[in-house]
């Protein structure tokens, strides 16, 4: 089973000290949520785990072999099609020219893209088609690993929901592995396997709750209920600026009990 182990990961830009200490395990199959206010170091996380940013220290270990990314920001390319954008990663593994296509078409679908839309370029789509497309292409290699950064929190709710499904399904169906960042704690309930609350000054993890309930027999209720009971938890409050306070530098765990099932 491939897995990912961080420990003792620092990073500074300059003299800023903005990751400390960090550490993560991930493990295929597993939907990680990490959660936290903007400039805690969700991103510069992200980049070095994907490879894109190298820290100042680490240890890390990996076995995982197919990795994709999916940003905020669509990051297609303006010059290709919509087709080509999507199959841009199995160009890249030398699959042949039709196989290439013949998997865009499916996946274009399969993320409720029209097929007239293979043939456009990013300019002709709308924010949310761009947005299905970049998460095409993200699925089109079948990563065991698949880093997120936000992709969704531009999104309309329905689009948001549309997305979610496919996540879930790709997760069940391929036990491909996700890390996802979000300053949504709601959105990271309805997801998360398990979810780690991160504070800036410097960016470290403070707080892990590992969510049971098994993601298909999450009613709103319960993500609402859920959601409110974390918004009670004092590392939750004073990181995301709710409370005052000094937290600790050594991260609690917490296990979901058994008393909420809505
Ligand atoms: N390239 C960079 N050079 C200098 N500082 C940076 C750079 N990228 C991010 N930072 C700073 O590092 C901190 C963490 O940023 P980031 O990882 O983007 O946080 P998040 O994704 O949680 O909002 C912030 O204070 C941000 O201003
Ligand atoms: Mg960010």
């Amino acid at each position: 089973m491939s897995e990912l182990h961080i420990r003792h990961l620092y990073h500074r830009y300059g003299v800023t000290e903005v990751l400390a200490d960090v550490g993560l395990d991930l493990y295929a199959g597993e939907t990680l949520a990490l959660v936290g206010p903007s400039g805690c170091g969700k991103s510069t996380l992200l980049h070095i785990i994907a490879g894109l940013l190298t820290p100042s220290e680490v240890v890390m270990q990996s076995t995982f072999r197919g990795l994709a990314c999916v940003f905020q920001e669509p990051r297609l390319m303006p010059w290709k099609t919509t087709a080509d954008n999507i199959a841009l990663g199995l160009k890249a593994l030398g699959v042949p020219k039709t196989a290439r296509q013949r998997q865009a078409a499916a996946l274009a679908q399969r993320m409720g893209l029209a097929p007239e839309d293979l043939a456009k370029y990013p300019h002709e789509l709308s924010g949310g088609m761009q947005s299905r497309v970049s998460l095409a292409r993200a699925l089109a290699i079948k990563p065991d690993l698949l880093l997120l950064d936000e992709p969704f929190s531009a999104l309309d709710i329905g689009l948001k929901a549309e997305l979610y499904r496919q996540l879930e399904e790709q997760v069940q169906q391929q036990g491909t592995a996700v890390l996802m960042i979000t300053h949504d704690l709601m959105e990271a309930v309805r997801l998360a396997d398990r979810i780690l609350m991160m504070v800036p000054d410097p960016g470290r993890m403070v707080y892990e709750f590992t969510l049971q309930q098994p993601q298909a027999e999450r009613s709103s209720t319960w993500v609402y209920q859920t959601t409110a009971e974390l918004m009670q938890v004092r590392e939750v409050r004073i990181g995301f600026g709710l409370d005052e306070g000094e937290l600790p530098v050594q991260i609690s765990h917490h296990e979901q009990h058994s008393g909420c099932s809505v």
